[in-house]
């Protein structure tokens, strides 16, 4: 399964989400992978201590994955901005910080295939009556993740919020976590029912050869 954080906004929390779900997902026992579409390349930096495999984006050229099956089950990929996924993602987590981190998702997400959730962050509230009608069964919206000091502190120091006990407890470090694991229960990835569970990354990939086509050709 192929998850994809991205806004065309910058600033919105791609990155903070991308590096906590790394470690949700280990934590639930999944093999993970990261990459980072980011010449920032922050995501690095989050994971270092986590021994979450980065790959590199041209990793993922049909050339490269001929018969390569040592992919985790779950690759996360940060998008910074105006780059641009190597592969289709499953699904799309879009935060939305502000105004215009909202209309930037709007615009996105009629451009992007897959199931794609709307992750309102720094408090910004979202409901049903903000997705645009021709969107409504395209999108759901994850729990809320509040304005956090904590989150914002951790990210300073390079360290995830839950891995610093003074900021693990806060209620910005909470809301993360219950957001992180709504959205991978809702994508099927932590359902029991193995017909819910999306295949592998290397599995899925090299099913579909649509999925190798740079996700620019739809945006
Ligand atoms: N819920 C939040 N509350 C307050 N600050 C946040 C929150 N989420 C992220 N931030 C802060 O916003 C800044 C940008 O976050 P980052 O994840 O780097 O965004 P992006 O990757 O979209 O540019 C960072 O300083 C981060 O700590
Ligand atoms: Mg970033």
């Amino acid at each position: 399964m192929i998850i994809a954080v991205h806004n065309t906004r910058g600033g919105v929390g791609t990155t903070t989400i991308a590096a906590h779900l790394c470690k949700l997902i280990q934590e639930l026992n999944i093999t993970v992978d990261a990459m980072s579409v980011d010449p920032t390349q922050e995501l690095q930096r989050w994971l270092k201590p986590h021994g979450v495999r980065l790959i590199e984006p041209d990793r993922l050229s049909p050339q490269a994955r001929q018969g390569d099956q040592s992919f985790a089950e779950v690759l996360v990929i940060d998008i910074h901005t105006s780059q641009v996924s190597p592969v289709l993602p499953d699904l799309w987590i879009v935060p939305i910080s502000d105004r215009l981190a909202y209309e930037h998702a709007v615009q996105l997400s009629d451009a992007l295939s897959g199931d794609v959730v709307w992750l309102p962050m720094k408090g910004r509230a979202l409901d049903q009556a903000d997705i645009p009608a021709y969107l409504k069964n395209a999108i759901t919206i994850a729990p809320q993740v509040p304005f956090s000091r904590a989150l914002r502190a951790a990210s300073e120091s390079s360290r995830l919020v839950w891995d610093d006990p003074d900021l693990a407890g806060t209620a910005g470090a909470l809301a993360l976590r219950r957001s992180l694991r709504q959205v991978l229960d809702t994508a099927g990835l932590t359902s029991a029912d193995p017909a819910l569970q999306l295949a592998p990354v290397a599995a899925g990939v090299l099913r579909d050869p649509q999925r190798l086509q740079p996700a620019q050709a739809q945006l």
